[in-house]
């Protein structure tokens, strides 16, 4: 089973990215052959500083290494060291019909958005988006596709083209499944919201202790007292954030207590706080010593690149025979 997904490299990283995307990521690596790449031709439709985009990368590939991606057990490499990937979109783009792009909810979004402050900021690269992400996936055979809910109409682009694709010029790609990640909780963030970089409500798994300790003792609550008996605890986004970063008993302690009555919100966050510090320890640990040799970060995104080019020579030279571009 070949297994692909791709990762923007598009600022810090928080706990919704985290539980929602790298731990299930990093979890597949044991199931079969797999391949994460640093979504960096993906990243220029939205960030265009040069020194954020190199920065970024660098800190995504940190932050996974860190969290346990093993270079060992995966293929980890940065999209832009694997050109195959803009060839193929280009190929595909001849066979995507434009009403499919037109209809994806991203570019509507994105474009509904850019509208209001800057209609020129919408680029023909956001359009094209779903191109390069079918190219991404096609190039590997890749088989299991895991990703949030928000790309599963990518997915299906993907399979719309790759069946085009292979109507027309001849079995050429294998069709991916997507693997949505339904089971996964909707990480709340310090504002009850989905946590995300757009809302400015994150809580970043590496980051300044004090800054980060403030965060989670700014979490919104209501004005009940410590007294009072909290029935509807399991509401509450900093209980459902201690969830996942406290051990379970203790989770279901702190909701029983504060369900009874006699426990206070600053006691909650002060648990919040010191148990998801506690969570990413050895990571923050691992982090710090990634970091005292500059060149490792880059040495593994190389190698990777290096057996990434393999498969993704072999697969574009297979779709070029198949379309008559090559012999
Ligand atoms: P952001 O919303 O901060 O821009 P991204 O869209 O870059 O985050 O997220 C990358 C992936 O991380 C998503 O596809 C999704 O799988 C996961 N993710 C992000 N935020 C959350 C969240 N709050 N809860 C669960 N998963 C999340
Ligand atoms: N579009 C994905 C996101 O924003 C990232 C991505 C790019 C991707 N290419 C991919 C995911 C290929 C899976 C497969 O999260």
């Amino acid at each position: 089973m070949r297994i692909l997904t791709g990762i923007q490299p598009s600022g810090a990283l928080h706990l919704g990215n985290y539980f929602g995307a790298m731990r299930p990521a990093i979890e597949l690596q044991e199931k079969g052959e797999a391949f994460y790449f640093i979504a960096d031709y993906h990243s220029m439709t939205s960030l265009t500083d040069p020194v954020k985009r190199r920065q970024y990368t660098r800190d995504v590939a940190l932050d996974f290494l860190a969290c346990g991606l093993d270079p060992a057990k995966c293929i980890f490499w940065r999209q832009s060291d694997t050109p195959q990937h803009t060839e193929l979109a280009w190929i595909l783009s001849t066979v995507t019909p434009m009403g499919l792009l037109e209809r994806c909810h991203s570019y509507k979004d994105k474009v509904a958005r850019l509208a209001e402050g800057d209609a020129g900021a919408v680029n023909h690269g956001l359009f094209a988006y779903p191109v390069l992400m079918a190219a991404d996936i096609l190039l590997y055979d890749s088989n299991v596709v895991p990703v949030g809910k928000d790309q599963k109409q990518h997915l299906e682009v993907t399979r719309d083209i790759a069946a085009k694709f292979n109507q027309l010029y001849g079995q050429t790609f294998v069709i991916p499944e997507p693997q949505i990640r339904e089971d996964v909780a909707i990480v709340p963030g310090t504002d009850g919201q989905k946590m995300s970089k757009s809302y400015g409500n994150t809580l970043e798994i590496f980051g300044d202790e004090k800054i980060l300790r403030k965060k989670v003792m700014s979490i919104v609550m209501d004005s009940r007292t410590p007294a009072e008996p909290k029935p509807d605890a399991d509401k509450n986004s900093a209980v459902q954030l201690l969830k996942l970063v406290a051990p379970a008993e203790i989770a279901k302690d702190i909701e029983e207590r504060l369900r009874a009555g006699g426990m206070g919100y600053g006691d909650l966050k002060k648990a919040l706080f010191e148990h998801y510090w506690n969570y990413f320890a050895a990571a923050r640990t691992n982090r710090a010593e990634l970091e005292k040799a500059p060149d490792y970060v880059e040495q593994v995104l190389s190698a990777g690149g290096k057996k990434a080019r393999v498969v993704a020579e072999t697969v574009i030279t297979r779709a070029k025979r198949a379309c008559g571009l090559s012999a």
